[in-house]
């Protein structure tokens, strides 16, 4: 389990988190919605212990802790003086990188996995390219590979999907999924991809100006959820009309 309490972040004079509150269940898949600076990933790198909150904590239960976070970050973050290889393998080597200075049993196994998670995110060609000669999309998947090889117990996702033609951006969910089932890793993806991520994600969490204004199943969001975050989703999403209440005929 893992539990945000009471969260509050602000910039100056801005508030950007004004009090978060959220527990995320062992094994669960989560979706973070919501508009462009709202402090999604703000709160993402909180959980992440990249940033700090102003007041408010994150705690960890069941022998987790900070420790077993992997955050795939918006920005990306690659190193750019090295190899898409050695990118995905650093948290698995504790940056001790180049990899092919590594003794050869442990490069064997840094091998098996950075070749396999490669593999999946569709980049085994580009094993041996450098960040500045491949593409943005390409790099966004670097960066996913990176955050999943180690196969960490809470899995953050800012953004995977960001700069990705639909097609790739659903090979990319698709996989998320898949690990998810896997191994069951605590999931929480942002995506402004709702046509992809809604359908797959079992919770829903909107972050509308730094405050939780919606938290339920999809099925919830059709049907309860306030005006505002309809117009939010809907602009992005086949809502459906909300479920007309039934008015009995006498
Ligand atoms: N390091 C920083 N310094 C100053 N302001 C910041 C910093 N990081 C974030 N902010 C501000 O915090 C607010 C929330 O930013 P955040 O990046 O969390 O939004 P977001 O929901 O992730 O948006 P997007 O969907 O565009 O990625 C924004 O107003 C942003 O300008
Ligand atoms: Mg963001």
């Amino acid at each position: 389990m893992l539990r945000i309490n009471n969260v509050y972040r602000s910039f100056g004079s801005k508030e950007v988190l004004n009090g978060v509150t959220l527990t995320l269940k062992p094994a669960s898949l989560t979706g973070l919605i919501g508009p462009s600076g709202g402090g999604k990933s703000i709160l993402l790198k909180i959980i992440a212990n990249t940033a700090r909150a102003s007041s408010g904590s994150v705690t960890f239960d069941e022998g987790l802790s900070t420790a077993d976070v992997g955050l795939m970050f918006q920005e990306g973050a690659l190193f750019d003086s090295l190899s898409v290889y050695d990118n995905v393998a650093f948290p698995l080597v504790g940056g001790k990188v180049p990899t092919n200075s590594l003794p050869v049993d442990e490069r064997e196994d840094v091998c098996d996995k950075v070749s396999e998670i490669l593999a999946r995110v569709g980049l085994s060609r580009a094993a041996y390219k450098m960040p500045g000669q491949i593409s943005g999309g390409m790099r966004r998947r670097v960066s996913l590979a990176r955050a999943l090889v180690s196969r960490p117990k809470i899995l953050l996702l800012d953004d995977p999907t960001s700069g990705l033609d639909p097609v790739a951006s659903s090979v990319i969910i698709d996989l998320i999924v898949e690990l998810h089932r896997e191994y069951r890793p605590i999931t929480m993806i942002v995506s402004h991809d709702l046509r992809r991520l809604l359908p797959v994600v079992e919770r829903i969490v909107g972050l509308f100006d730094g405050a939780i204004s919606f938290d339920g199943s999809l099925d919830d969001l059709r049907q309860g959820a306030s005006a505002s975050i309809r117009s939010f989703v809907s602009c992005r999403f086949e809502l459906g009309s909300p479920a007309i209440e039934q008015v009995p005929t006498v």
